[in-house]
Protein backbone atom coordinates (compact mmCIF):
# COMPACT_ATOMS: atom_id res chain seq x y z
CA UNK A 1 0.00 0.00 0.00
CA UNK A 2 0.92 3.31 -0.47
CA UNK A 3 1.48 6.28 1.65
CA UNK A 4 2.33 10.29 0.35
CA UNK A 5 3.44 12.59 2.80
CA UNK A 6 2.28 15.80 1.18
CA UNK A 7 3.40 18.30 3.89
CA UNK A 8 6.78 17.99 6.15
CA UNK A 9 6.77 15.15 8.58
CA UNK A 10 9.39 14.97 11.43
CA UNK A 11 11.77 12.12 10.39
CA UNK A 12 10.45 9.69 13.72
CA UNK A 13 7.38 9.04 11.84
CA UNK A 14 8.71 8.74 8.54
CA UNK A 15 10.67 5.96 9.87
CA UNK A 16 7.84 4.43 11.78
CA UNK A 17 6.03 4.12 8.45
CA UNK A 18 9.24 3.31 6.06
CA UNK A 19 9.66 0.36 8.38
CA UNK A 20 5.83 -1.09 8.13
CA UNK A 21 5.58 -4.04 6.43
CA UNK A 22 3.19 -3.85 3.18
CA UNK A 23 3.84 -0.30 3.14
CA UNK A 24 5.75 1.89 0.80
CA UNK A 25 5.97 5.63 1.70
CA UNK A 26 7.32 8.35 -0.52
CA UNK A 27 7.56 11.90 0.25
CA UNK A 28 8.23 14.30 -2.11
CA UNK A 29 9.54 17.61 -1.76
CA UNK A 30 6.50 19.50 -1.37
CA UNK A 31 4.64 18.98 -4.60
CA UNK A 32 2.01 21.85 -5.61
CA UNK A 33 -1.59 21.07 -5.08
CA UNK A 34 -1.56 20.60 -8.93
CA UNK A 35 0.58 17.66 -8.14
CA UNK A 36 -0.60 16.53 -5.33
CA UNK A 37 -4.17 15.61 -7.30
CA UNK A 38 -2.66 14.26 -10.68
CA UNK A 39 -0.35 12.05 -8.20
CA UNK A 40 -2.92 10.84 -5.67
CA UNK A 41 -4.82 8.10 -7.92
CA UNK A 42 -1.74 5.79 -7.06
CA UNK A 43 -2.05 5.88 -3.54
CA UNK A 44 -4.14 4.50 -0.61
CA UNK A 45 -3.20 6.58 2.17
CA UNK A 46 -1.74 10.58 2.39
CA UNK A 47 -0.47 12.24 5.63
CA UNK A 48 -0.96 16.20 5.29
CA UNK A 49 -0.74 18.84 8.08
CA UNK A 50 -2.11 22.44 7.24
CA UNK A 51 -0.57 23.14 4.02
CA UNK A 52 -2.38 21.02 1.99
CA UNK A 53 -6.06 21.56 1.21
CA UNK A 54 -7.30 18.28 0.50
CA UNK A 55 -10.94 19.55 -1.95
CA UNK A 56 -13.19 17.72 -3.68
CA UNK A 57 -11.50 18.04 -6.67
CA UNK A 58 -8.20 16.84 -5.34
CA UNK A 59 -10.53 13.87 -4.26
CA UNK A 60 -12.35 13.40 -7.51
CA UNK A 61 -10.36 10.45 -9.45
CA UNK A 62 -8.26 9.31 -5.72
CA UNK A 63 -10.31 6.39 -5.80
CA UNK A 64 -7.39 3.99 -4.19
CA UNK A 65 -7.16 6.38 -1.45
CA UNK A 66 -8.64 4.93 2.18
CA UNK A 67 -7.18 7.68 4.68
CA UNK A 68 -6.39 11.01 5.37
CA UNK A 69 -4.03 11.81 7.94
CA UNK A 70 -3.70 15.21 9.29
CA UNK A 71 -0.77 15.38 11.55
CA UNK A 72 -2.16 18.12 13.54
CA UNK A 73 -5.74 19.40 14.92
CA UNK A 74 -7.97 21.25 12.25
CA UNK A 75 -9.03 19.49 9.97
CA UNK A 76 -10.66 22.37 8.25
CA UNK A 77 -8.10 22.10 5.58
CA UNK A 78 -9.78 18.74 4.47
CA UNK A 79 -13.37 18.40 2.71
CA UNK A 80 -15.03 16.10 4.90
CA UNK A 81 -17.93 15.48 3.43
CA UNK A 82 -16.32 14.77 0.60
CA UNK A 83 -14.08 12.49 1.74
CA UNK A 84 -16.80 10.46 3.88
CA UNK A 85 -18.91 10.58 0.69
CA UNK A 86 -16.25 8.56 -0.86
CA UNK A 87 -15.56 6.33 1.72
CA UNK A 88 -12.26 7.81 2.87
CA UNK A 89 -11.46 7.90 6.81
CA UNK A 90 -9.90 11.20 8.11
CA UNK A 91 -8.16 10.84 11.16
CA UNK A 92 -6.11 13.18 13.30
CA UNK A 93 -3.95 13.98 16.28
CA UNK A 94 -5.83 16.13 18.76
CA UNK A 95 -3.80 16.71 21.63
CA UNK A 96 -0.55 15.99 20.16
CA UNK A 97 0.55 19.29 19.98
CA UNK A 98 -2.25 21.26 22.24
CA UNK A 99 1.12 22.01 24.55
CA UNK A 100 2.94 23.37 22.18
CA UNK A 101 0.00 25.62 21.12
CA UNK A 102 -0.88 26.61 24.70
CA UNK A 103 2.77 27.69 25.42
CA UNK A 104 2.46 29.55 21.71
CA UNK A 105 -0.29 31.23 23.03
CA UNK A 106 1.21 32.64 26.23
CA UNK A 107 4.29 33.61 24.75
CA UNK A 108 2.41 35.39 22.39
CA UNK A 109 0.14 36.52 25.44
CA UNK A 110 3.26 38.16 27.49
CA UNK A 111 5.11 39.64 24.33
CA UNK A 112 1.87 41.42 23.36
CA UNK A 113 1.85 42.89 27.12
CA UNK A 114 5.14 44.06 26.61
CA UNK A 115 5.65 44.95 23.20
CA UNK A 116 8.58 41.95 23.24
CA UNK A 117 8.60 41.94 19.62
CA UNK A 118 8.45 45.66 18.72
CA UNK A 119 11.36 46.45 21.16
CA UNK A 120 13.19 43.91 20.12
CA UNK A 121 13.33 45.49 16.58
CA UNK A 122 14.01 48.54 17.92
CA UNK A 123 16.95 48.05 20.16
CA UNK A 124 18.34 45.65 16.59
CA UNK A 125 17.79 49.15 14.49
CA UNK A 126 20.44 50.91 17.21
CA UNK A 127 17.66 52.75 19.73
CA UNK A 128 17.17 52.73 22.88
CA UNK A 129 13.31 53.85 23.29
CA UNK A 130 12.44 52.60 27.00
CA UNK A 131 9.83 55.34 27.67
CA UNK A 132 7.96 53.87 24.18
CA UNK A 133 7.50 49.95 25.57
CA UNK A 134 5.79 50.49 28.50
CA UNK A 135 3.58 47.64 29.09
CA UNK A 136 0.62 45.97 31.38
CA UNK A 137 1.15 43.45 33.52
CA UNK A 138 -1.05 40.33 33.41
CA UNK A 139 -1.46 40.16 36.87
CA UNK A 140 -4.64 40.15 38.17
CA UNK A 141 -6.11 40.59 34.32
CA UNK A 142 -8.86 39.55 33.18
CA UNK A 143 -8.47 36.57 30.30
CA UNK A 144 -11.44 35.64 28.51
CA UNK A 145 -10.76 31.92 27.01
CA UNK A 146 -13.21 31.24 23.99
CA UNK A 147 -13.10 27.64 23.30
CA UNK A 148 -12.25 25.34 26.69
CA UNK A 149 -11.14 22.27 24.80
CA UNK A 150 -7.41 20.76 24.89
CA UNK A 151 -5.58 23.99 24.58
CA UNK A 152 -7.83 26.48 25.98
CA UNK A 153 -8.01 24.65 29.33
CA UNK A 154 -4.42 24.57 29.31
CA UNK A 155 -4.02 28.54 28.50
CA UNK A 156 -6.77 29.02 31.47
CA UNK A 157 -4.50 26.79 33.34
CA UNK A 158 -1.83 28.46 33.15
CA UNK A 159 -3.46 32.16 33.19
CA UNK A 160 -4.81 31.25 37.34
CA UNK A 161 -1.09 29.76 37.69
CA UNK A 162 0.01 33.68 36.65
CA UNK A 163 -2.39 35.01 38.74
CA UNK A 164 -5.09 36.13 36.17
CA UNK A 165 -9.04 36.06 36.89
CA UNK A 166 -9.98 33.64 34.19
CA UNK A 167 -13.41 33.41 32.79
CA UNK A 168 -14.30 31.29 30.08
CA UNK A 169 -16.66 30.41 27.11
CA UNK A 170 -18.15 27.55 25.34
CA UNK A 171 -21.55 25.90 24.48
CA UNK A 172 -20.23 22.36 25.06
CA UNK A 173 -18.58 22.95 28.33
CA UNK A 174 -20.76 22.87 31.76
CA UNK A 175 -19.68 26.00 34.21
CA UNK A 176 -18.93 22.88 36.79
CA UNK A 177 -16.67 21.42 34.92
CA UNK A 178 -15.13 24.91 34.05
CA UNK A 179 -14.81 25.63 37.29
CA UNK A 180 -12.47 22.59 37.87
CA UNK A 181 -10.12 24.09 35.70
CA UNK A 182 -10.25 27.37 38.27
CA UNK A 183 -11.90 29.49 35.75
CA UNK A 184 -16.13 31.03 35.88
CA UNK A 185 -17.99 29.67 32.80
CA UNK A 186 -19.33 33.19 31.28
CA UNK A 187 -22.03 33.55 28.28
CA UNK A 188 -20.22 35.23 25.35
CA UNK A 189 -21.04 38.70 25.29
CA UNK A 190 -20.03 39.14 29.31
CA UNK A 191 -16.54 37.52 28.50
CA UNK A 192 -16.05 39.96 25.70
CA UNK A 193 -16.98 42.88 27.89
CA UNK A 194 -15.10 42.24 30.96
CA UNK A 195 -12.03 40.55 29.18
CA UNK A 196 -8.46 43.07 29.52
CA UNK A 197 -7.16 40.00 26.91
CA UNK A 198 -9.10 37.72 24.73
CA UNK A 199 -7.72 34.24 23.24
CA UNK A 200 -9.08 32.34 20.93
CA UNK A 201 -9.32 27.96 20.87
CA UNK A 202 -12.46 27.20 18.85
CA UNK A 203 -12.33 25.14 15.97
CA UNK A 204 -12.98 26.98 13.01
CA UNK A 205 -16.85 26.10 11.24
CA UNK A 206 -20.29 27.44 10.10
CA UNK A 207 -20.65 28.38 14.01
CA UNK A 208 -17.10 29.86 14.87
CA UNK A 209 -16.51 31.45 11.39
CA UNK A 210 -15.79 35.20 12.26
CA UNK A 211 -16.72 34.84 15.94
CA UNK A 212 -14.80 37.96 16.71
CA UNK A 213 -16.28 40.85 13.83
CA UNK A 214 -17.31 44.43 14.22
CA UNK A 215 -20.99 43.61 16.05
CA UNK A 216 -18.53 41.48 18.64
CA UNK A 217 -15.76 43.95 18.90
CA UNK A 218 -18.17 46.45 19.94
CA UNK A 219 -18.95 44.47 22.79
CA UNK A 220 -15.18 44.51 24.01
CA UNK A 221 -13.70 46.71 26.83
CA UNK A 222 -11.41 49.04 25.07
CA UNK A 223 -8.02 48.88 25.44
CA UNK A 224 -8.08 45.06 25.15
CA UNK A 225 -5.91 42.76 23.47
CA UNK A 226 -6.31 39.92 20.86
CA UNK A 227 -4.55 36.62 20.84
CA UNK A 228 -5.61 34.40 17.98
CA UNK A 229 -3.44 30.97 17.90
CA UNK A 230 -6.82 28.71 16.53
CA UNK A 231 -7.60 29.71 13.12
CA UNK A 232 -7.39 32.98 11.04
CA UNK A 233 -10.87 32.80 9.81
CA UNK A 234 -12.16 32.96 13.70
CA UNK A 235 -11.76 36.49 13.42
CA UNK A 236 -12.76 39.19 10.53
CA UNK A 237 -9.73 40.59 9.79
CA UNK A 238 -10.98 43.98 7.96
CA UNK A 239 -12.63 44.64 11.24
CA UNK A 240 -10.46 43.78 13.42
CA UNK A 241 -8.23 46.10 11.10
CA UNK A 242 -10.15 48.68 12.09
CA UNK A 243 -10.53 48.43 15.97
CA UNK A 244 -6.82 48.54 15.86
CA UNK A 245 -6.05 51.57 14.04
CA UNK A 246 -8.56 53.31 16.24
CA UNK A 247 -7.06 51.80 19.12
CA UNK A 248 -10.57 50.57 20.63
CA UNK A 249 -8.80 47.12 20.84
CA UNK A 250 -4.99 47.94 21.85
CA UNK A 251 -2.87 44.88 20.28
CA UNK A 252 -3.29 41.43 18.43
CA UNK A 253 -1.15 38.79 18.33
CA UNK A 254 -1.92 36.99 15.61
CA UNK A 255 -0.18 32.90 14.89
CA UNK A 256 -3.21 32.45 12.15
CA UNK A 257 -4.62 34.20 9.31
CA UNK A 258 -7.62 33.87 6.89
CA UNK A 259 -5.08 33.22 3.99
CA UNK A 260 -1.47 31.62 4.87
CA UNK A 261 1.01 33.40 4.17
CA UNK A 262 -0.88 36.56 4.59
CA UNK A 263 0.01 38.77 1.32
CA UNK A 264 -0.98 41.85 1.48
CA UNK A 265 -3.02 41.86 4.63
CA UNK A 266 -2.73 45.48 6.49
CA UNK A 267 -3.23 43.86 9.60
CA UNK A 268 0.50 42.77 9.50
CA UNK A 269 1.78 46.43 8.98
CA UNK A 270 -0.09 47.62 12.20
CA UNK A 271 2.53 48.82 14.73
CA UNK A 272 0.30 47.51 17.30
CA UNK A 273 0.08 43.86 15.96
CA UNK A 274 2.62 40.72 16.23
CA UNK A 275 3.01 37.94 14.27
CA UNK A 276 4.13 34.62 13.87
CA UNK A 277 3.70 32.37 10.98
CA UNK A 278 1.62 29.46 12.26
CA UNK A 279 3.96 28.15 14.81
CA UNK A 280 1.85 27.11 17.37
CA UNK A 281 2.36 23.76 16.98
CA UNK A 282 6.25 24.23 16.22
CA UNK A 283 8.21 22.65 19.18
CA UNK A 284 9.90 19.84 18.85
CA UNK A 285 8.20 17.45 20.94
CA UNK A 286 4.83 18.60 19.04
CA UNK A 287 6.47 17.61 15.94
CA UNK A 288 7.41 14.37 16.90
CA UNK A 289 4.40 13.53 18.61
CA UNK A 290 2.40 14.25 15.86
CA UNK A 291 4.50 12.40 13.45
CA UNK A 292 4.98 9.12 15.54
CA UNK A 293 0.78 9.73 16.38
CA UNK A 294 -0.68 10.15 12.88
CA UNK A 295 2.29 7.22 11.44
CA UNK A 296 1.15 4.82 14.30
CA UNK A 297 -2.66 5.55 13.77
CA UNK A 298 -2.17 5.11 10.19
CA UNK A 299 -0.01 1.50 10.49
CA UNK A 300 -2.98 -0.02 12.84
CA UNK A 301 -6.05 0.99 10.49
CA UNK A 302 -3.94 0.22 7.25
CA UNK A 303 -2.81 -2.78 8.48
CA UNK A 304 -4.46 -3.73 11.47
CA UNK A 305 -7.94 -2.35 10.69
CA UNK A 306 -7.98 -0.41 13.86
CA UNK A 307 -9.88 2.89 14.08
CA UNK A 308 -8.45 5.80 16.57
CA UNK A 309 -8.79 9.69 16.23
CA UNK A 310 -11.14 9.23 12.96
CA UNK A 311 -13.52 12.75 12.42
CA UNK A 312 -15.13 10.24 10.29
CA UNK A 313 -15.67 7.00 12.35
CA UNK A 314 -16.42 5.85 16.13
CA UNK A 315 -12.81 5.16 17.30
CA UNK A 316 -12.16 1.40 18.04
CA UNK A 317 -9.42 0.37 20.51
CA UNK A 318 -7.02 -2.27 19.73
CA UNK A 319 -8.37 -4.17 23.05
CA UNK A 320 -12.07 -2.91 22.32
CA UNK A 321 -11.41 -4.43 18.44
CA UNK A 322 -9.71 -8.07 19.39
CA UNK A 323 -13.27 -8.78 21.67
CA UNK A 324 -15.28 -7.10 18.60
CA UNK A 325 -13.50 -8.57 15.92
CA UNK A 326 -15.68 -11.81 15.48
CA UNK A 327 -19.19 -9.69 15.87
CA UNK A 328 -17.79 -7.49 13.21
CA UNK A 329 -17.44 -10.49 10.65
CA UNK A 330 -20.85 -11.60 12.26
CA UNK A 331 -22.11 -8.29 11.17
CA UNK A 332 -21.17 -8.07 7.96
CA UNK A 333 -22.41 -11.47 7.01
CA UNK A 334 -25.84 -11.13 8.47
CA UNK A 335 -25.85 -7.93 6.66
CA UNK A 336 -24.87 -9.17 3.37
CA UNK A 337 -27.10 -12.03 3.43
CA UNK A 338 -30.52 -9.75 4.06
CA UNK A 339 -28.74 -7.79 1.38
CA UNK A 340 -29.30 -10.56 -0.65
CA UNK A 341 -33.01 -12.29 0.11
CA UNK A 342 -34.35 -8.72 0.60
CA UNK A 343 -34.99 -6.42 -1.97
CA UNK A 344 -36.82 -2.92 -2.09
CA UNK A 345 -36.33 -2.57 1.51
CA UNK A 346 -37.39 0.51 3.60
CA UNK A 347 -36.39 -0.35 7.16
CA UNK A 348 -33.19 -1.69 8.47
CA UNK A 349 -33.77 -2.70 11.98
CA UNK A 350 -30.32 -4.22 14.39
CA UNK A 351 -30.55 -5.13 17.55
CA UNK A 352 -28.05 -6.27 20.20
CA UNK A 353 -28.16 -8.56 23.12
CA UNK A 354 -25.91 -10.83 24.96
CA UNK A 355 -22.61 -9.83 27.34
CA UNK A 356 -20.31 -9.87 24.77
CA UNK A 357 -21.37 -6.71 23.01
CA UNK A 358 -22.12 -4.94 26.26
CA UNK A 359 -19.53 -2.92 26.75
CA UNK A 360 -18.32 -2.46 22.85
CA UNK A 361 -19.27 0.65 21.05
CA UNK A 362 -22.30 -0.57 18.59
CA UNK A 363 -21.47 2.20 16.45
CA UNK A 364 -19.20 0.70 14.19
CA UNK A 365 -21.16 -2.76 14.09
CA UNK A 366 -24.06 -1.14 13.34
CA UNK A 367 -21.81 0.51 10.19
CA UNK A 368 -20.81 -2.78 9.34
CA UNK A 369 -23.78 -4.27 9.62
CA UNK A 370 -25.44 -1.14 6.91
CA UNK A 371 -21.71 -1.80 5.00
CA UNK A 372 -22.51 -5.69 4.70
CA UNK A 373 -26.21 -5.09 3.17
CA UNK A 374 -25.35 -2.72 0.77
CA UNK A 375 -22.40 -4.03 -0.66
CA UNK A 376 -24.18 -6.75 -2.90
CA UNK A 377 -26.69 -4.35 -4.56
CA UNK A 378 -24.68 -1.04 -5.25
CA UNK A 379 -22.00 -1.00 -7.85
CA UNK A 380 -20.08 1.89 -6.13
CA UNK A 381 -17.34 2.00 -3.41
CA UNK A 382 -19.09 0.81 -0.11
CA UNK A 383 -17.07 0.87 3.34
CA UNK A 384 -17.55 2.16 7.08
CA UNK A 385 -16.99 5.30 6.58
CA UNK A 386 -19.86 5.83 3.58
CA UNK A 387 -22.09 3.22 4.32
CA UNK A 388 -24.89 5.11 6.87
CA UNK A 389 -24.49 7.87 3.82
CA UNK A 390 -25.49 5.59 1.42
CA UNK A 391 -28.51 4.27 3.24
CA UNK A 392 -29.82 7.54 3.61
CA UNK A 393 -29.40 8.04 0.36
CA UNK A 394 -31.61 5.14 -0.71
CA UNK A 395 -34.03 6.78 2.27
CA UNK A 396 -33.63 3.22 4.54
CA UNK A 397 -34.87 4.27 7.68
CA UNK A 398 -32.58 2.62 10.55
CA UNK A 399 -33.13 1.35 13.96
CA UNK A 400 -30.90 0.27 16.30
CA UNK A 401 -31.77 -1.10 19.77
CA UNK A 402 -30.95 -3.22 22.61
CA UNK A 403 -32.47 -6.40 24.44
CA UNK A 404 -31.82 -8.00 27.44
CA UNK A 405 -33.63 -11.56 25.34
CA UNK A 406 -30.14 -13.33 24.64
CA UNK A 407 -31.81 -16.72 24.10
CA UNK A 408 -28.70 -18.13 26.01
CA UNK A 409 -26.26 -16.47 23.76
CA UNK A 410 -23.40 -14.82 24.93
CA UNK A 411 -24.23 -12.51 21.95
CA UNK A 412 -26.61 -11.96 19.68
CA UNK A 413 -27.53 -9.69 16.59
CA UNK A 414 -30.12 -9.85 14.52
CA UNK A 415 -30.76 -7.98 11.61
CA UNK A 416 -34.50 -7.49 10.04
CA UNK A 417 -35.19 -5.66 6.84
CA UNK A 418 -38.72 -4.63 6.00
CA UNK A 419 -40.27 -3.38 2.81
CA UNK A 420 -43.63 -3.10 1.23
CA UNK A 421 -43.63 -6.84 0.79
CA UNK A 422 -41.94 -8.77 2.88
CA UNK A 423 -40.46 -9.10 6.35
CA UNK A 424 -36.86 -10.49 6.54
CA UNK A 425 -34.78 -11.38 9.74
CA UNK A 426 -31.77 -12.94 10.12
CA UNK A 427 -30.42 -13.80 13.53
CA UNK A 428 -26.65 -14.68 14.42
CA UNK A 429 -23.92 -15.44 17.20
CA UNK A 430 -20.60 -16.33 17.68
CA UNK A 431 -19.34 -19.57 18.39
CA UNK A 432 -16.46 -19.41 20.52
CA UNK A 433 -13.32 -20.72 18.40
CA UNK A 434 -15.56 -21.27 15.49
CA UNK A 435 -16.72 -18.11 14.06
CA UNK A 436 -20.21 -16.78 13.38
CA UNK A 437 -23.08 -18.62 12.62
CA UNK A 438 -26.61 -17.89 11.77
CA UNK A 439 -29.06 -19.11 14.42
CA UNK A 440 -32.16 -18.48 12.97
CA UNK A 441 -33.65 -17.13 9.84
CA UNK A 442 -37.19 -15.85 9.87
CA UNK A 443 -39.24 -18.49 11.94
CA UNK A 444 -36.59 -21.26 11.27
CA UNK A 445 -34.25 -21.77 13.74
CA UNK A 446 -30.79 -23.57 12.83
CA UNK A 447 -27.51 -23.82 12.82
CA UNK A 448 -25.41 -22.65 9.65
CA UNK A 449 -22.44 -21.01 9.06
CA UNK A 450 -22.66 -17.88 7.53
CA UNK A 451 -19.93 -18.85 4.67
CA UNK A 452 -19.08 -19.49 0.70
CA UNK A 453 -21.98 -19.94 -1.87
CA UNK A 454 -25.06 -21.06 -0.45
CA UNK A 455 -28.75 -21.88 -1.67
CA UNK A 456 -31.40 -20.78 0.75
CA UNK A 457 -34.41 -23.21 -0.38
CA UNK A 458 -38.19 -22.67 1.00
CA UNK A 459 -40.33 -25.45 0.36
CA UNK A 460 -43.63 -27.60 1.23
CA UNK A 461 -42.14 -30.09 4.06
CA UNK A 462 -43.11 -32.87 2.34
CA UNK A 463 -40.95 -36.09 0.71
CA UNK A 464 -38.23 -36.50 -1.53
CA UNK A 465 -37.13 -32.62 -1.65
CA UNK A 466 -33.73 -33.30 -0.63
CA UNK A 467 -33.49 -36.46 -3.09
CA UNK A 468 -34.79 -33.48 -5.54
CA UNK A 469 -31.86 -31.12 -4.60
CA UNK A 470 -29.49 -33.97 -4.38
CA UNK A 471 -29.89 -35.00 -8.01
CA UNK A 472 -30.24 -31.85 -9.50
CA UNK A 473 -27.26 -30.44 -8.22
CA UNK A 474 -25.35 -33.85 -9.05
CA UNK A 475 -26.69 -33.78 -13.01
CA UNK A 476 -25.01 -30.36 -13.04
CA UNK A 477 -21.93 -31.12 -11.27
CA UNK A 478 -22.05 -29.28 -8.02
CA UNK A 479 -21.01 -30.50 -4.84
CA UNK A 480 -22.65 -30.05 -1.39
CA UNK A 481 -20.60 -28.71 1.28
CA UNK A 482 -23.29 -29.08 3.90
CA UNK A 483 -26.44 -28.85 4.70
CA UNK A 484 -28.60 -27.34 7.44
CA UNK A 485 -32.46 -28.02 7.73
CA UNK A 486 -35.43 -26.45 9.93
CA UNK A 487 -39.11 -27.13 10.01
CA UNK A 488 -41.68 -24.26 10.30
CA UNK A 489 -42.98 -24.93 14.40
CA UNK A 490 -46.30 -25.67 12.29
CA UNK A 491 -44.08 -28.35 9.93
CA UNK A 492 -45.84 -27.48 6.86
CA UNK A 493 -43.02 -25.83 5.68
CA UNK A 494 -39.09 -26.43 5.73
CA UNK A 495 -36.02 -24.26 4.75
CA UNK A 496 -32.58 -25.68 3.72
CA UNK A 497 -29.45 -23.69 3.16
CA UNK A 498 -27.32 -25.61 1.17
CA UNK A 499 -23.74 -24.36 0.86
CA UNK A 500 -22.26 -26.03 -2.13
CA UNK A 501 -18.66 -25.78 -3.64
CA UNK A 502 -19.31 -24.31 -7.22
CA UNK A 503 -21.60 -21.38 -8.89
CA UNK A 504 -24.79 -23.01 -9.62
CA UNK A 505 -25.88 -22.62 -13.54
CA UNK A 506 -29.51 -20.95 -13.95
CA UNK A 507 -30.66 -23.85 -15.38
CA UNK A 508 -30.53 -25.93 -12.32
CA UNK A 509 -31.55 -22.78 -10.26
CA UNK A 510 -34.68 -22.86 -12.45
CA UNK A 511 -35.10 -26.65 -12.56
CA UNK A 512 -35.11 -26.40 -8.36
CA UNK A 513 -37.78 -23.00 -8.70
CA UNK A 514 -40.42 -25.09 -11.29
CA UNK A 515 -40.88 -28.05 -8.94
CA UNK A 516 -44.19 -27.63 -7.08
CA UNK A 517 -42.90 -28.64 -3.30
CA UNK A 518 -40.26 -25.92 -3.97
CA UNK A 519 -41.75 -22.12 -3.02
CA UNK A 520 -38.47 -20.57 -3.26
CA UNK A 521 -34.83 -20.91 -3.96
CA UNK A 522 -32.06 -17.81 -3.56
CA UNK A 523 -28.51 -18.17 -4.06
CA UNK A 524 -26.82 -16.36 -1.59
CA UNK A 525 -22.89 -15.32 -1.87
CA UNK A 526 -21.02 -14.90 2.02
P1 LIG B 1 -10.59 21.04 20.96
O1 LIG B 1 -11.53 20.36 20.04
O2 LIG B 1 -9.96 20.27 22.06
O3 LIG B 1 -11.32 22.30 21.61
C1 LIG B 1 -12.15 23.15 20.91
C2 LIG B 1 -13.20 23.66 21.88
O4 LIG B 1 -13.96 24.67 21.22
C3 LIG B 1 -14.19 22.60 22.32
O5 LIG B 1 -14.23 22.49 23.73
C4 LIG B 1 -15.51 23.07 21.77
O6 LIG B 1 -16.59 22.76 22.62
C5 LIG B 1 -15.29 24.56 21.71
N1 LIG B 1 -16.21 25.27 20.86
C6 LIG B 1 -16.82 24.82 19.72
N2 LIG B 1 -17.65 25.77 19.25
C7 LIG B 1 -17.56 26.83 20.09
C8 LIG B 1 -18.16 28.11 20.13
N3 LIG B 1 -19.03 28.49 19.21
N4 LIG B 1 -17.83 28.95 21.13
C9 LIG B 1 -16.94 28.57 22.08
N5 LIG B 1 -16.35 27.37 22.11
C10 LIG B 1 -16.64 26.51 21.12
O7 LIG B 1 -9.48 21.71 20.03
P2 LIG B 1 -8.00 22.14 20.42
O8 LIG B 1 -7.10 20.99 20.20
O9 LIG B 1 -8.03 22.81 21.74
O10 LIG B 1 -7.71 23.21 19.25
C11 LIG B 1 -8.29 24.48 19.28
C12 LIG B 1 -7.96 25.24 18.01
O11 LIG B 1 -6.55 25.42 17.88
C13 LIG B 1 -8.39 24.56 16.72
O12 LIG B 1 -8.88 25.53 15.83
C14 LIG B 1 -7.10 23.99 16.17
O13 LIG B 1 -7.14 23.80 14.78
C15 LIG B 1 -6.13 25.07 16.56
N6 LIG B 1 -4.73 24.69 16.62
C16 LIG B 1 -3.82 25.59 16.15
C17 LIG B 1 -2.48 25.32 16.24
C18 LIG B 1 -1.49 26.28 15.69
O14 LIG B 1 -0.47 25.84 15.19
N7 LIG B 1 -1.71 27.55 15.76
C19 LIG B 1 -2.06 24.12 16.82
C20 LIG B 1 -3.00 23.24 17.30
C21 LIG B 1 -4.34 23.54 17.21
C1 LIG C 1 -3.09 22.16 13.95
O1 LIG C 1 -4.27 22.28 13.63
O2 LIG C 1 -2.66 21.14 14.49
C2 LIG C 1 -2.20 23.30 13.73
O3 LIG C 1 -2.69 24.15 12.78
C3 LIG C 1 -0.77 22.96 13.54
C4 LIG C 1 -0.35 22.54 12.18
O4 LIG C 1 -0.50 21.40 11.81
O5 LIG C 1 0.18 23.37 11.48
Amino acid sequence: MKVLICDGLDESGLELLRSAEGLEVDAPEQWSMEEIAEHLPRYEAMIIRSRTRVTEKMLQKADRLRVIGRAGTGVDNIDVPSASDRGILVMNTPGANAMAAAEHTLALMLALSRHISQASQSVREGRWEKKRFLGTEIYEQTLGVIGLGRIGSIVADRGVGMGMEVIGHDPYITPEAAAKLGMTWVELDELLGRSDFITLHTPLNKETERIINQSTIAKMKAGVRIINCARGGLIDEEALYHALREGRIAGAALDVFSSEPPANNPLIGLENVIATPHLGASSIQAQTNVARTIAVQLIDYLLRGIIRNAVNFPNISAKAYEKMRPYLILAEKLGSLQGQVSPLVEKLEIEYSGSDLEDLPLEPITQTVIKGFLEPVLSEKVNLVNAPILLRRRQIELITSSTSDTRGYPGMIMVRTSGKEQVSSARGTVFPGEGPRLICLNTYRLEAELEGINLILLNLDKPGVIGLIGTTLGEFQVNIANMHLSRAPVRDRALSIIRIDQELPVEALERLRQHPNIISVQLVRL
